[in-house]
């Protein structure tokens, strides 16, 4: 029941190991389908008042419903999970350090950072969502933690709104930031002046690619051309000076793919797994409200598709064992990202191989219940437990501890 096996990751064979249901999450090989966050009340205002932005501008109307539909809608997966509950620490009788002692600080892309915990994109690009990025920042500075923002594409499009991104960088001088952009932009191709534009406004860190087929193939509006998008991918990650960061936004990253982004000089892979927030449901709200019940799809499809994807705990186990099979990846990084929502998420993650884990629907959701500070500190409590109760004084030896799947 416990034969060991040599785990994804850069542990050695004799501390890491991962017990032998975890062959289970290899879904593809094994054909076994196993695994299946108040912002104040005056920014619940700014939410509501800005769903009729006054210059009618499409792209504003879709961030402010993205944020009311993340907030209030019924998002979630629906019979699949990220695959995390499924697993668990082996406990350790014999932890040999003080709890005093557990320290939560990591490295991403070569610098310090206090805790294995990454801000989401999300927002930006319409008046309303400074204060969303200001609060973000605040919180981001507070924990020392890296921050990403929304689509830079609003910013591209209409300099008026460049400032909701900007003042990240403001209120959070000290961490690291990512621009952001989607694929669809990349697949079309952006200039040097844009991409310096996304990078000067926030004096980024790097820049994060979102991937997001399923989100584009139900939005109303959805821009379905991904063609191209390697090559273009590959010309941006050559010319930039700061690192690319590859992201799903829900439907996870497969080994595969990740291969494929990586070979296009993609330096950091942010899973986004399934099993958290589906976007095709957002859309699908949009959509319904746009154009009523017409039917773009059969029921049974409609169901499988707004349930599309590779879960969380899926992808990071992947990606991770193409570290130790091509050397040449082995110093890339894993983003660990979709439903994260507690310090278990977190310490499982970076069991499986991810340098950090990262949040967006639920640090949202206790932004806007007036509890971000305090609900990140409750994640990092969380995490301080596991680490004390497997004995893990730093989070480098947590990464080389052993998950088995739950009886
Ligand atoms: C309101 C909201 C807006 C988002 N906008 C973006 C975006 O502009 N770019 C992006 O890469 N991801 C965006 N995301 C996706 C998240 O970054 C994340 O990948 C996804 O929601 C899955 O993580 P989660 O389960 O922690 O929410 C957004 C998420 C939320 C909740």
């Amino acid at each position: 029941m416990t034969r060991e096996k040599q785990a994804p990751g850069s542990c050695d064979s004799t501390n890491k190991g991962v017990a032998e249901p975890l062959l289970l999450l290899r879904v593809h090989e094994y054909g076994i389908f196993l695994l299946s966050c108040t912002f104040y009340n005056s920014c619940k205002e700014l939410i509501r008042d800005g769903m009729s932005d006054r210059t009618g501008n499409r792209t504003i109307e879709r961030k402010q419903s993205h944020v009311d539909i993340c907030l209030h809608g019924e998002v979630a997966f629906s019979g699949k999970t990220t695959g995390f509950e499924k697993l668990e620490f082996e406990h350790n009788a014999l932890p040999e350090i003080a709890f005093s002692e557990v320290d939560l600080s990591t490295t991403f892309l070569g610098r310090k950072i206090n805790a294995p915990l990454m801000i989401s994109s999300m927002t930006g690009g319409y008046s309303e969502a400074a204060t969303l990025n200001q609060r973000l920042a605040e919180a981001a500075e507070r924990f020392g933690i890296p921050l990403g923002v929304g689509s830079m594409r609003q910013a591209l499009e209409n300099s008026s709104y460049r400032e909701s991104f900007a003042i990240v960088r403001k209120y959070a001088p000290s961490v690291q930031i990512f621009a952001n952009i989607g694929a669809p932009e990349v697949a079309k191709g952006l200039t040097d002046n844009e991409i310096a534009i996304m990078l000067d406004l926030l004096e980024a860190d790097g820049l994060i690619v979102h991937l997001n087929a399923a989100q584009e193939l139900f939005q109303p509006e959805g821009n379905t051309d991904f063609s191209h998008f390697l090559d273009r991918l590959a010309i941006i990650t050559a010319k930039i000076s700061v690192p690319v960061i590859a992201k799903e936004v829900g439907c996870g990253i497969s080994a595969a793919a990740a291969l494929k982004l990586l070979e296009a000089g993609v330096k950091v892979i942010d899973v986004a797994g399934a099993g958290g927030i589906s976007w095709q449901k957002v859309e699908e709200i949009r959509y319904t409200r746009e154009f009523g019940q017409e039917k773009r799809f059969s029921l049974p499809a409609l169901d499988e598709l707004l349930n599309w994807g590779v879960p969380t705990a899926q992808c990071l186990f992947d990606i991770s064992e193409l570290k130790n099979k091509y050397p040449d990846f082995s110093e890339i990084e894993i983003i660990a990202s979709g439903g994260i929502h507690s310090g278990i998420d977190i310490a499982k993650s970076l069991a499986l191989g991810a340098q950090l884990a990262a949040s967006a629907r639920y640090i949202l959701k206790a932004l806007h219940e007036g509890a971000l500070e305090e609900t990140i500190e409750t994640w990092l409590n969380d995490l301080r437990a596991v680490m004390f109760l497997t004995g893990s004084a730093k989070t480098e030896e947590l990464r080389c501890k052993r998950l088995i799947i739950k009886p």
